[in-house]
């Protein structure tokens, strides 16, 4: 093996002790990710194996999924009190950027990650037709709009929308599979971009299927990509 071939080879499997995940379906029964209280455990369990120490459940709310905050702090209090284990758990939720959206934004009916942020989506075909307005909206409400895994839009192709995006004041939150090669090669593209050009702000894991802890365990990083990936977490701390 030659020093370069050596070089390319060297690879980090994810250290995710301390780490928060920023972004996961794991509130039971209440959007298409775990079905079940008892699945939900489960996968808390795994992530105390593996050293995770919080995590923010961001259930998706969207016209499709149009979920009340009362309702997910009822669902929210349930898991909380049927969990005894190390991680910390914090409830917020994914917003689809689409008129249940801009409904709760009149109402200040939002529910935030560490009190300032709002974890957005939008269609992975097409922006919302009025993006950059519900954005500054979001702004001048006195939130940082955190936009959820950003590699994976598929409307965005030229790395200067993602720099538009941050110049106006966006956070982007990456999905931690993005980064293995889960959801294709375009979308690892991406996200190796954002990554080594330090546009990331966050990590989530995004985790819908109890499955994806493997996925995520087994996952390496050549050591530069590793080194960028663990200034991420330093920069939140
Ligand atoms: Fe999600």
């Amino acid at each position: 093996m030659s020093f370069f071939s050596g070089l390319f080879r060297r690879s980090c499997p994810l250290d995710l002790r301390g780490f928060t995940d920023y972004h996961c379906h794991i509130l039971p029964g209440v959007d298409d990710g775990i079905e079940t209280l008892e699945e939900s455990l489960r996968v808390l369990g795994a992530y105390e194996q593996a050293g995770i120490a919080a995590v923010w459940l961001t259930p998706h709310i969207m016209e499709d999924i149009p979920n009340t905050s009362d309702f997910l702090r009822l669902r929210f209090d349930e898991l909380r009190q049927a969990y005894s284990g190390s991680v910390s758990l914090h409830l917020a939720a994914e917003n689809m950027l689409d008129s249940v959206f801009q409904e709760r934004l009149e109402k200040n009916d939002i529910l935030t990650v560490e009190g300032d942020k709002v974890l957005v989506e939008t269609s992975y075909f097409n922006p919302p037709i009025k993006f950059n307005e519900t954005l500054k909206q979001v702004l001048e409400r006195g939130f940082r709009p955190l936009l959820a895994h950003p590699e994976r839009y598929n409307y965005i192709n030229d790395v200067a929308y993602y720099h538009k995006l941050k110049n106006n004041g966006v956070l982007f939150q990456g999905n931690l599979m993005s980064l293995s090669g889960y959801y294709g090669p375009a979308v690892k593209q991406k996200a190796m971009y954002l990554l080594k050009n330090g546009l990331y702000d966050y990590f989530g894991s995004d985790l819908h299927d109890i499955s994806h802890i493997d996925v995520i365990k087994q996952m390496q990083l050549r050591k530069p990509e590793y080194n960028a990936f663990v200034s991420v977490l330093n920069f939140q701390i």
